[in-house]
């Protein structure tokens, strides 16, 4: 009888969650606030009493798009009661007012460092159904108010945001006016968040900041974090994104020496532009020289270290040779993986007033960038063929006999089998495999040697 009523009170919040990492740990975080207000976690539209749009600024139309879903919702719902409609993210801070205005089917926006204030504003709205906005910066209080409320994430390999904000301000970001400036979260309330993960199954963590490696509280920067986060026994992995090449300090660069066999040897480190003229114009506060300077001393520190990056092409005043710089980079380096952006002018950033180039042009160079970029890749996935990767498993793969996982470099590997490798790591014979995924075999040999060592 009390359970009956109890699923009667409950109701149902989906989210549906755009761009970074960081927005995919703030969804997480809201499914674990609205617990205490009697809201259930669920994946059909249909039945959600709450539906949340967790938003990304970052390039064009990310307006356009809470638009377009709006209105998929209200066709949804036609006939029926609208469930409370709340833009989170960073169109959310970046665009409130104007979505407000333009939308009145929408109950709140609350910005990335408002979230706390989640369970509150529901209340306000399920009250008196008056629009809400709330867009204030303080991720001291947004963190000091989470830490009340347990991470429930069980996923094996699991996200912690351990910093928020940037002050960098590239010219063409919108980050730091969407997040607001750098904070870094004490390091003991960090490693309580870890072990929270660790008890619900997590191997894996990856730290997250827009600036990651600018983490820095009480002079412990992210090094110092690193090895209080390895100490706990059952974390197997540690990766963490997205780092800036002018905080990568020696501290960082010495960690990948020796000691901690938990930091995998992959390092997403965006550098945008392969020229030096572009580099300056965006503001990056470093050259192509700086940026392979810390790649030679990574790579000499442990030569099995390998890279990915962001690139944006076509930005303004971006020549022919400028472009062919960012080509020579992409081949110096061989990354193993790539995003690659025309440049998109972002409304309140400093490059949104630059002339742009010609838009042919620049979708011309993004072919041939990403054509060299796969030709890259798939050189390097060909080289892993019959080779031995070490892959921790995540789930098993729907209505099929097979598991799915990621090796040290985060490719996606697929075995056959029938046992749960749920938190396991493996040693995998990889076979075949295509852009996205390779596929192995357990090399029970090989294992069964590993566990006698
Ligand atoms: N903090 C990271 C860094 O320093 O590079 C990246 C953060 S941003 C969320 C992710 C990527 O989006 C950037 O590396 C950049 O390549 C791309 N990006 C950001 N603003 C852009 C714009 N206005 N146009 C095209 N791409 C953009
Ligand atoms: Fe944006 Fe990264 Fe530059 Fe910060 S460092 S302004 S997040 S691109
Ligand atoms: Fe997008 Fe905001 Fe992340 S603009 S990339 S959701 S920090």
């Amino acid at each position: 009888m009390a359970q009956k009523l109890k699923n009667n009170l409950e109701k149902k919040i989906f989210i549906k969650t755009f761009g970074c990492q960081m927005n995919e740990y703030d969804s997480n975080r809201i499914y674990d606030l609205v617990k205490s207000i009697n809201y259930k976690k669920t994946d059909e539209l249909d039945k959600a009493d709450c539906y949340v749009l967790n938003t990304c600024h970052i390039r064009e139309k990310a307006t356009d798009k809470v638009y377009h879903d709006i209105g998929r919702i209200k066709k949804n719902f036609r006939g029926r009661k609208k469930p409370i409609i709340v833009v989170t993210g960073c169109v959310a801070q970046a665009e409130g007012d104007i979505l407000l205005d333009r939308e009145k089917y929408i109950d709140a926006v609350i910005g990335p460092q408002s979230l706390h204030k989640f369970n509150q504003i529901i209340k306000n709205i399920e009250k008196k159904s008056l629009q809400e906005n709330l867009t204030g910066f303080d991720a001291k209080e947004k963190f000091d108010t989470l830490n009340y409320y347990k991470n429930s994430d069980s996923s094996v390999s699991s996200f912690l945001t351990i910093q928020e904000g940037c002050d960098k301000f590239c010219k063409f970001c919108v980050v730091p006016y969407t997040r607001g400036a750098e904070f870094s979260r004490p390091i003991n309330e960090l490693v309580k968040e870890c072990k929270d993960l660790v008890s619900n199954g997590a191997k894996e963590i990856t730290l997250l900041g827009q600036n990651v490696n600018a983490y820095c509280h009480n002079e412990k920067k992210l090094s110092s974090l690193i090895s209080e986060i390895s100490k706990i026994k059952d974390i197997e992995r540690i990766r963490y994104t997205t780092s800036h090449p002018k905080d990568f300090t020696e501290d960082l660069i010495d960690i990948y020496r020796s000691h901690n066999k938990k930091l995998t040897p992959f390092i997403h480190l965006p550098v945008q532009s392969g020229s030096n003229k572009i580099l300056e114009a965006m503001n990056r506060k470093h050259t192509v020289e700086d940026y392979l300077e810390i790649i030679n001393k990574l790579r000499e520190v442990n030569p099995r270290i390998k890279f990915s990056s962001d690139f944006i092409i076509g930005y303004p005043g971006e020549t022919e040779s400028d472009f062919n710089d960012t080509i020579k980079l992409l081949e110096k380096i061989e990354f193993i993986n790539c995003y690659s952006f025309i440049f998109s002018p972002r409304p309140g950033t400093p490059a949104a007033k630059l002339n742009e180039i010609d838009h042919n042009t620049s979708k011309k160079r993004l072919v041939i960038f990403q054509n060299t970029a796969e030709k890259i890749k798939l050189r390097y996935r060909r080289s892993l063929f019959n080779k031995t990767a070490l892959v921790l498993f995540e789930n098993k793969v729907k209505n099929k006999d097979e598991f799915f996982g990621r090796d040290e470099y985060a490719n996606s590997v697929i075995v056959k089998t029938k046992e749960n490798l749920k938190g396991k790591i493996k040693k995998v014979k990889i076979k075949s495999g295509n852009q996205n995924t390779l596929f192995g075999e357990i090399d029970n040999k090989l294992n069964e040697r590993n566990f006698a060592a």
